[in-house]
């Protein structure tokens, strides 16, 4: 399973870089709004920094914004993945610049039929938002699990990118679906680097390890 950081914040994007941890990032225009200042100076910095798939997001509503948004998008580098919504133009723009080559992200996606209709317009991802279904009482991951068996039934090429997380146990659930990716807020990653257990752990060896040292004042490893 491959991991995107779900941010337009450039120091958690390097500090997990540098850890080798992303396979990619994912933004949008709230991301984008949170972080501040210029955002094409971050979204020039951001696929500057990451190697892997790097999703931007266009804000045209209608098909011909859409393209033009997503041809100007993909100036910053060629592994921008254009995402658009889950919309009639969103669709339409997704199947133009599928097939001129420029690989799509259709965002927004909330139901199974959507999930299908994006896979057949020809997206390279689709994103359902599994925190935001759990939110209004619905049963996010089970969306997934919909979603992992109709693609496996028609060999669609539609790579499912669980957004939306909220928590560690979401990643482990869509892991064991075997969805292909999940796209993390800086907090979650941070917390599955965790346990208490690693914690305590360390700190007996280095206390024994000192122990070892006032005995052998010289030793080193
Ligand atoms: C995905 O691409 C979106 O940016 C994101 O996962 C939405 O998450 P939210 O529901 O926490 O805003």
């Amino acid at each position: 399973m491959k991991i995107f950081l779900d941010t337009a914040n450039l120091e958690s994007i390097k500090k997990f870089n540098d850890m080798g941890l992303l396979d990619g990032i994912t933004t949008n225009p709230s991301l984008l709004s949170k972080e501040g200042g210029n955002p094409k100076d971050a979204m020039a910095e951001i696929t500057k920094i990451i190697k892997g798939d790097v999703s931007l997001e266009v804000v045209s509503t209608e098909y011909s914004g859409m393209m033009e948004e997503g041809k100007r998008l993909r100036e910053y580098g060629d592994n921008v993945i254009v995402k658009v919504p889950m919309t009639p133009d969103g669709l339409k723009a997704c199947k133009s610049l599928s097939s001129e080559g420029i690989p799509v992200n259709v965002t927004l996606i909330f139901s199974p039929n959507q999930a299908l209709l994006a896979a057949k317009s020809g997206a390279k991802y689709v994103s359902p938002f599994i925190g935001r279904l759990d939110d209004i009482g619905q049963d996010g991951m089970h969306l997934i699990k919909e979603i992992k068996e109709i693609f496996s039934n028609y060999n669609f090429g539609t790579k499912i990118l669980v957004a939306s997380i909220r928590h560690p146990i979401h990643v482990i659930d869509a892991a064991k679906i075997g969805a292909d990716v999940v796209t993390l807020p800086p907090v979650v990653l941070d917390k599955m680097l965790q346990h208490p257990l690693t914690k305590i752990g360390l700190e007996n060896f280095l206390t024994d390890w000192e122990k070892l040292k006032a005995v052998n004042p010289d030793i080193k490893i």
